[in-house]
């Protein structure tokens, strides 16, 4: 898979997929991340990418010339192209996981106040992070990309993403590790008894009840 990232702040990436399960997927070839810099792709003398908004308001809005001409640079046959705006599609799991199948993606960051609405043209799909406003798309599609590669085949095991909450409209079921005896909490009995069947159906029970708790929204699905 190959993610290229538009954005006019590249240096805000700079430690972000250096580390952790997404640096690994990197060096083992499994992804390929690429940073653009879409100022560079400005026709203005002074590489502009934004300028005030029609009918006035404030703020700056990114203008269409620049990220056009990027895009058209980047896509192929395969690409989705992918906007992060607010107002886009909730992101969810189930999103992460149709993406981590795709060949190439690209992520459009928005900045200032926003962009010029012709951008929406381009696109194949508008996510939004959540119900909040960051200042730019940067820290949105670190989200993406993060949750997108780890989904993908062999870069972490498929059994353990496959017990992460969400899937099935649950919850992950609580876990334990040493030691046995933690300040007068104990790790529940079951779990030390060896008995899978057991444990399984116990973990069963405390992640229906866990989300029935916490996310009661999720199990009405
Ligand atoms: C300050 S925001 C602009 C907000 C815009 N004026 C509005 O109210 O919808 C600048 C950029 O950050 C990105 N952004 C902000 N919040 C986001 C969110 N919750 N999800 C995805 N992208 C977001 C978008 O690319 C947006 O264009």
């Amino acid at each position: 898979m190959k993610i290229d990232i538009l954005t006019i702040f590249p240096e805000m990436f700079d430690h972000v997929f250096s580390s952790s399960i997404i640096s690994r997927a990197i060096k083992e070839n499994k992804v390929v991340i690429n940073i653009h810099n879409f100022r560079d792709f400005s026709t203005d003398p002074h590489h502009k990418v934004d300028d005030t908004p029609y009918g006035g308001g404030n703020g700056m809005v990114l203008t269409c010339q620049p990220i056009f001409d990027c895009v058209e640079h980047l896509k192929t046959e395969e690409s989705i192209v992918i906007l992060l705006t607010p107002d886009g599609i909730p992101y969810k799991q189930k999103i992460a996981y149709e993406l981590s199948s795709k060949k190439h993606i690209i992520l459009i960051c928005g900045h200032y106040e926003g962009f010029d609405e012709r951008i929406r043209t381009i696109c194949d799909l508008e996510l939004s992070i959540g119900d909040y406003i960051l200042t730019g798309g940067e820290l949105a599609s670190m989200v993406i990309t993060d949750s997108i590669v780890r989904l993908i085949p062999g870069v972490i095991e498929t059994s353990s993403h496959q017990n992460d909450s969400f899937n099935n409209n649950l919850l992950d079921y609580p876990t334990y590790t040493k030691p046995r005896n933690f300040r007068g909490m104990e790790v529940p009995e079951v779990l030390l008894s060896g008995d899978h069947k057991k444990i399984e159906e116990y973990r069963k029970i405390e992640s229906i009840k866990k989300t029935k708790e916490k996310r009661p929204d999720l199990l009405e699905k």
